[in-house]
């Protein structure tokens, strides 16, 4: 089973409680989820291995650590995945970013891609799948089989506000997969809206209704 972390250092739970806010427009909501994904940022590369290494300072040789291992990619899902991912380049400005465009099918309720676009070494890297919203966990399954369908191995998934069921959905699907989360809400509602939630999160962070 995957683990689910709770982002829950006060500078997060300070800026998630204003992200909630209705009363929060467009440019602060934008800023405010920016903010938070460079602190999720932090926590979610926790893990990531060292290695040892030695700089001359100007007084003496320093035995130092730089990160090691598998190069980063960030997948955010369209649209409302976007909103994250400037955040997350500011501590990893190094990152590759690849995008995964999905919508659902009105007959099926199946979620169909429109449009996929990754790193041409997507499978090499550690990938973090990015949507604010974890829902009913149907579009973060869809996207991370779509990366697992292209060999990649190592996936994590951020998300600002998850749902008990969208856990136990991606948990069920992709035991493999560690989540990220800022907050897990109660339920969700008969619209498939997380509640309390924080609304529609491209509407608000595009200013679009
Ligand atoms: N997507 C959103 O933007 N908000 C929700 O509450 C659920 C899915």
């Amino acid at each position: 089973m995957g683990s689910l972390t709770i982002c829950d250092h006060p500078l997060i739970q300070h800026k998630l409680t204003y992200i909630r806010d209705l009363n929060t427009n467009t440019k602060d909501f934008r800023e405010l989820v920016d903010e938070v994904a460079t602190l999720m940022a932090y926590e979610i590369t926790r893990d990531v291995p060292l290695a040892d290494t030695q700089v001359q300072t100007p007084v003496a040789a320093a035995q130092g650590r730089i990160i090691s291992g598998r190069m980063l990619g960030l997948i955010p899902i369209l649209r409302a995945g976007l909103g994250m991912v400037d955040g997350i380049l500011k501590l990893l400005p190094a990152a590759k970013v690849g995008h995964i465009g999905l919508y659902r099918d009105p007959q099926t309720l199946k979620p169909v891609e429109y449009y996929v676009k990754l790193p041409t070494d997507v499978q090499e890297r550690l990938l973090i799948v990015i949507d604010p919203m974890l829902a009913t966990g149907g579009t973060a399954n869809a996207a991370i089989e779509l990366l697992k369908r292209r060999h990649c191995t190592q996936i994590k998934l951020m998300c600002l506000i998850a749902s008990p069921e969208g856990v136990a959905a991606v948990n069920a699907a992709h035991p493999d997969v560690d989540i990220f989360v800022a907050a897990v809400d109660e339920r969700l509602n008969e619209h498939g809206y997380i509640v309390p939630g924080l609304g529609d999160a491209g509407d608000r962070l595009f200013g679009t209704k």
